[in-house]
This record gives structure tokens, C-alpha cells and sequence, in this order.
């Protein structure tokens, strides 16, 4: 397997504080929960929400489609539900890569039931090209290729999650 730097930890962390200031910039005057989706997004919600110049709660959701497998199962389990009352709440839901875009699909739709008054989507990678179920985020890192990668939170079978920066991973 090879692997081949896509983005720099600089590159990374530029456009994230760009996110979160823009985030900031958007929501200011609401209360709200960033809901990082376990685990790929923890890298990512963690520099995202110090980024942003407003007080925000962290919530979390675990939800799994792909086990040990590179592609998805298209059956979107929840494995973890948010613990926080959302009532009355804006909500942004971080997620670390839209593919086919069931998962986020997913917990959108969980979330919206739960009376918050506005539910915005973040994710630090888009691979557009992947979907099976339209689904556009509100705020996204960087717009991918049908490629696999790995680092930053994004895994394969479990492994690379804590590198740096993100690699495309090939044969
Ligand atoms: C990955 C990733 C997203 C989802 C994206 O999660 O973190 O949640 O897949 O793919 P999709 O748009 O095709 O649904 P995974 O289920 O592998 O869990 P993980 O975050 O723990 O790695």
C-alpha cells in the first residue's frame, strides 16, 4: 500500500480556522452544540470548535456503516446517542468526510426530531462524486476525488487515524 500526502497538517489547519471563524461569523447569538460524529471527526471537531470566537457545547454521536470494510455496508447503525437536551438549540453536526453521504443522512434526521431550532452540517472532507443519497453540508473543509484517504480522525480498519496530516491510501 502507498501512501501519498493530499494535505499538509498546515494546509489543514489554515482552512479549519477559516471554517470556525466563518462558522462563528454565521451563528453568533445562538446557543450551540457542535455534535461530533464518532470517531473520524474528533481531530477535526477538536480544532474547529477552538477556532471559533463563541461559546459552544460538545455533544456526541457514534453511528457506523462501514466495520472493517472501505466501502459502506449502507446499513447506518447508531452505536452512541447525543446526551444534551437540544431544545431551543442550534446544532452543528461534525462530521470528518460525507462519502455516500447515508451516514450524515442519518444523523440529520435523528437530530432534526429533537427540537433544535436550526441543525447546520460541517465536514472537513466532501467526496461529492461518492453519493448514494444527495446530502449537502453547510460548511466543508475540502472537496475530494472518489479516493480513499486516511489520517486526521480517518481511518482504515481502525489504523492511520492519528496521523497528522491526510494521505491517500493506494494499492
Ligand atoms: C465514516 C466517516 C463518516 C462516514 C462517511 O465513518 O467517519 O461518518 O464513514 O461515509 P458515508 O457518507 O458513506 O456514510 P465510519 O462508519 O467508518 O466510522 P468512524 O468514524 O468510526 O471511522
Amino acid at each position: 500500500m502507498a501512501q501519498t500526502t493530499l494535505y499538509s497538517r498546515a494546509v489543514i489547519e489554515k482552512r479549519v480556522t477559516e471554517l470556525g471563524q466563518q462558522i462563528s461569523a454565521d451563528l453568533a447569538g445562538n446557543e450551540l452544540i457542535a455534535l461530533c460524529v464518532l470517531k473520524g471527526a474528533v481531530f477535526f471537531c477538536a480544532d474547529l470548535v477552538r477556532a471559533m470566537s463563541m461559546d459552544v457545547a460538545l455533544d456526541f454521536i457514534q453511528v457506523s456503516s462501514y466495520g472493517n470494510q472501505k466501502y459502506s455496508s449502507g446499513v447506518v447503525t447508531i452505536l452512541k446517542e447525543p446526551q444534551l437536551d437540544m431544545r431551543g438549540k442550534a446544532v452543528l453536526i461534525v462530521e470528518d468526510i460525507i462519502d455516500s453521504g447515508l451516514s450524515m443522512r442519518e444523523v440529520f434526521n435523528y437530530i432534526e426530531n429533537r427540537g433544535a431550532t436550526m441543525v447546520k452540517t460541517a465536514t472537513f472532507l466532501d467526496k461529492p462524486k461518492s453519493r448514494k443519497v444527495a446530502f449537502h453540508a453547510d460548511y466543508v473543509g475540502f472537496t475530494i476525488e472518489p479516493q480513499f484517504v486516511i489520517g486526521y480522525g480517518l481511518d482504515f480498519a481502525e489504523k492511520y487515524r492519528n496521523i497528522p496530516e491526510v494521505q491517500v491510501l493506494s494499492e
